[in-house]
Parts: C-alpha cells; sequence; structure tokens
C-alpha cells in the first residue's frame, strides 16, 4: 500500500525542507519505491534534493495540444511523455507538475494526466508532494486522497492563521484526506500561549516543532542539497521524528 504524504503551508515555511528530508528518511531507512513529487510551479524540489530535472508535466499537457503523433491516442501518448517525465534516481524518483494550465480549455488533459498519476503514484511505497504556498492547490485539487496533509507555520501567528485557513478549506472542498496534522517550522524558543489555546481550537494534532536550524542556513547559503545535511543536524533529528509518526507502519 502506498503512503501519500502532502506537505502545504505558507510561503516560505519550509515545506520544500521538509518534503526534502522526508523522502531522505524513506530512502535511508528503506522504505521501498519513494516518489517524490514537485508541485510548485517554481519547481525546485529537485535542486535540494540535488538530482536534475528536464521535464514537466506542464511541459507535456502544453505539447498535448499541438503534437500528438498520429496512429496513437492522447491517453496513450500523455501516459508515455509522463513516464519519460519521471527522473529516475538510484535512491527515489522525481516528477514535477510545472505549471499550471495556461488559457484555454484543459480539462480533458487534465482529467487523463490525474489517472495518470494516480495509477504511477499505487506503484510506489512512500510518495511525498511538495506543494506550492497557498490554497490553489487544494482548489484545483492536485492535493487529493492523501494519507497524511502536514501543514507547515512558521512561528508566526501569520503562518498559523494560513494553516487554519487551509484547513477549513481542505475540510470544505471535502478532500480525501485521512489525518492533517499541523508542524511548525524554524522555532527558536517557547510558544506564546496564545498558540497553545489557537491549536487547541484548531484540533490538528501538533505533529513537531522543528528548531531553527543555523547549518540548514548554510546549506542553503551555499547551494547544497539538503539531503547531504548531517543525520544529527537539529533539523534531521526533528524531521526524523516526523517521519517515524507518518512512515513506520
Ligand atoms: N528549521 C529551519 N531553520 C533555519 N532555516 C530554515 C528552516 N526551515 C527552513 N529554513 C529556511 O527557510 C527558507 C524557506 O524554506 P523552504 O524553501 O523549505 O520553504 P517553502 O515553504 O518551501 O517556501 P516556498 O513557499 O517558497 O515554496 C529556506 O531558505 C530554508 O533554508
Ligand atoms: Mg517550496
Amino acid at each position: 500500500m502506498t503512503v501519500t504524504i502532502a506537505v502545504a503551508g505558507k510561503g516560505g515555511t519550509g515545506k520544500t525542507t521538509l518534503s526534502a528530508l522526508l523522502i531522505r528518511y524513506a530512502v535511508q531507512n528503506r522504505l521501498g519505491k519513494v516518489l517524490a513529487i514537485d508541485a510548485d510551479p517554481s519547481s525546485n524540489l529537485h535542486l535540494v534534493l540535488g538530482t536534475s530535472l528536464t521535464k514537466t508535466v506542464g511541459d507535456i499537457r502544453e505539447d498535448a495540444r499541438e503534437q500528438v503523433p498520429s496512429g496513437m491516442s492522447r491517453q496513450e501518448w500523455l501516459d508515455y511523455e509522463i513516464r519519460t517525465a519521471i527522473e529516475e534516481g538510484d535512491a527515489f524518483d522525481l516528477l514535477a507538475m510545472g505549471r499550471p494550465e495556461g488559457q484555454g480549455c484543459y480539462c480533458a488533459a487534465n482529467h487523463m494526466l490525474r489517472t495518470i498519476i494516480d495509477r504511477i503514484c499505487k506503484a510506489y511505497d512512500v510518495v511525498v508532494m511538495d506543494n506550492e504556498a497557498g490554497m490553489e492547490h487544494l482548489s484545483r485539487r492536485t492535493t487529493r486522497d492523501v494519507d497524511h496533509l502536514i501543514l507547515v507555520s512558521d512561528a508566526s501567528l501569520r503562518g498559523l492563521a494560513a494553516a487554519e485557513a487551509m484547513y477549513a478549506l481542505s475540510k470544505e472542498l471535502e478532500i480525501n484526506v485521512r489525518q492533517t496534522y499541523l508542524v511548525i517550522n524554524r522555532v527558536t524558543g517557547d510558544l506564546p500561549d496564545a498558540w497553545r489555546e489557537r491549536i487547541e481550537r484548531l484540533n490538528v494534532p501538533l505533529l513537531a516543532q522543528i528548531p531553527y536550524d543555523p547549518q540548514l542556513v548554510e546549506f542553503d547559503g551555499n547551494g547544497r542539497p539538503l539531503v547531504e545535511l548531517p543525520n544529527d543536524a537539529l533539523v534531521s533529528r526533528a524531521v526524523e521524528q516526523v517521519a517515524r509518526t507518518l512512515l513506520n507502519k
């Protein structure tokens, strides 16, 4: 059975960092076949994972408007193209969604793409999806049918308010999420009392508080892939706890 984790939250709260370190945990602990999905149109998950990226689902959707070869149905062609867009690595595979649809009707292509991607995901044991900031992906339903939805906030009340709004929208849209969690990132001290009350009211389990980690800042500053962070770095240890809860049956 595939375990699917989606990571969402306000801009710059640490979604990509958390996604990358969850992927690393799954690989290091040999939890099976791992697929990283970059669902952020600015496609940067591959950089922190230290892999390359040549083609996105968005590129394929654009191409499908013009160049489906004769003798092939559009569905067959999309299926083939998506498979070539998967960056296959020794440790994990990566699929980037790229930009969302432009002008014009993409409904049929989107429906086919979703079916294909759902089928591809089933071939993996662990799927981790790094989302763009904000709530668009919820409305577009690129985040759906997930086991674990992690709402990441930084230690600002604006971050928490964004997480609250996303949770409310996910309920309203009846997105099929088994369990939603809250993770607070870049924590430097105790959370103010006001936080405790808000989190209790939100009624979403607080899965972890990830400390501010200067070593991570140094890695990012030098463009070093985060998957090379030592296992005993502050963030690595905190994410390990998150991963243990979600991935170890
Ligand atoms: N625990 C932490 N300690 C220190 N810096 C952190 C921590 N977590 C994330 N950062 C830094 O915060 C910045 C934003 O992190 P990241 O790119 O993971 O956020 P994001 O939510 O994916 O952003 P975006 O919304 O732009 O996609 C990065 O420079 C990263 O190094
Ligand atoms: Mg990101």
